[in-house]
């Protein structure tokens, strides 16, 4: 099926969507994104979703394409007009192009890039490979040093993925200085004695909105949260570990560089806050 998408201002169908060959995003990585969860035809809170989106535009001096109430409607017209009761909303915002390329920023007066589009995931609140739990490596972290924002240099993240998928595992863990800092698209924990571990918020990583989620929830569970660094040893040591996203929402782990942890089932802890996870989601949702 031919999804709409929505391009500078214009719903269209995908195969009519256009971009210049000059814009930034295409030529620089000089972007910036987002992707936001459906459920039951309702957007995951889109609230931190945009609020992130600002702080990446700002903190990269990038105008802002739109206000935030017209974010929220283009996110549900695209919702109703591909008719998506599952799945996600990725949101992309260049500094847009001026005719040519140049390493220089544009000139003020270019029109940032903005692009949404959806992508129909019928089943993803119960997917099977929550269930089975994900397969984890190692490698170093080479990426740059402002992870905290959310740009489109996602070429290491890929490569990262396909190094996991050669090994036969599902996803990798970057390494930095014998700690690790986060998945290829997600944020890292671990659980031991009954503690979920997890690294603190600077600009090593993406400062997940569904980790602040799963953190406040936690907590509101009586569950114990430290934030600090840990090694891979320490999470192969573990009792249970697991990943936070927008796309999977609460991961578990249950093998870490061919170690196994626990049983090799997801861990209690994990599946417990998926399942508040997405309790209390749903009701938020917008
Ligand atoms: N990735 N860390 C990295 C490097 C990420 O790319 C992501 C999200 C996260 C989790 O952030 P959030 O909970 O806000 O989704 C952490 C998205 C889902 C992606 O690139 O598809």
């Amino acid at each position: 099926m031919t999804r709409t998408v929505y391009v500078n201002g214009d719903y269209l169908p995908e195969t009519e969507a256009k971009v210049s060959i000059f814009d930034r995003g295409f030529l620089m990585a000089d972007a910036v994104y987002e992707v936001t969860s459906v459920l039951d035809g309702k957007l995951i809170d889109f609230e931190g979703h945009a609020v992130r989106l600002k702080r990446s535009l700002s903190e990269l001096q990038m105008a802002e394409p739109c206000s935030k109430d017209e974010l929220l409607e283009i996110h549900r017209k695209l919702v109703e007009l591909n008719g998506i009761e599952e799945g996600l909303i990725y949101l992309q915002v260049s500094r847009g192009s001026d005719g040519d390329r140049d390493f220089a920023f544009s000139s003020e007066d270019t029109k940032p890039t903005i692009v949404l589009f959806t992508q129909n995931k019928p089943g993803l609140a119960d997917s099977p490979a929550s269930k089975k739990g994900a397969k984890i490596i190692s490698i170093d972290d080479i990426r740059w040093g402002r992870r905290d924002i959310k740009t489109t240099q996602l070429l290491y993240p890929s490569l990262g993925k396909m190094m996991a998928k050669a090994a036969g595992c599902d996803d990798a863990w970057m390494v930095e200085d014998g700690y690790v800092t986060e998945g290829t698209s997600n944020n890292a924990y671990l659980v031991k004695g009954g503690k979920i571990v997890t690294r603190p918020l600077s600009t090593d990583i993406l400062h997940g909105i569904t980790r602040k989620a799963v953190l406040r929830m936690a907590a509101e569970a009586q569950m114990v949260v430290e934030e600090r660094l840990f090694t891979v040893d320490e999470a192969k040591e573990a009792d249970e570990a697991f990943t936070t996203s927008a796309s999977a929402f609460v991961m578990p782990v249950v093998e870490i560089d061919g170690v196994t942890l626990g049983d090799g089932t997801p861990g209690p802890i994990a599946k417990r806050l998926r399942e508040i996870y997405l309790d209390e989601s749903r009701k938020a949702a917008v």
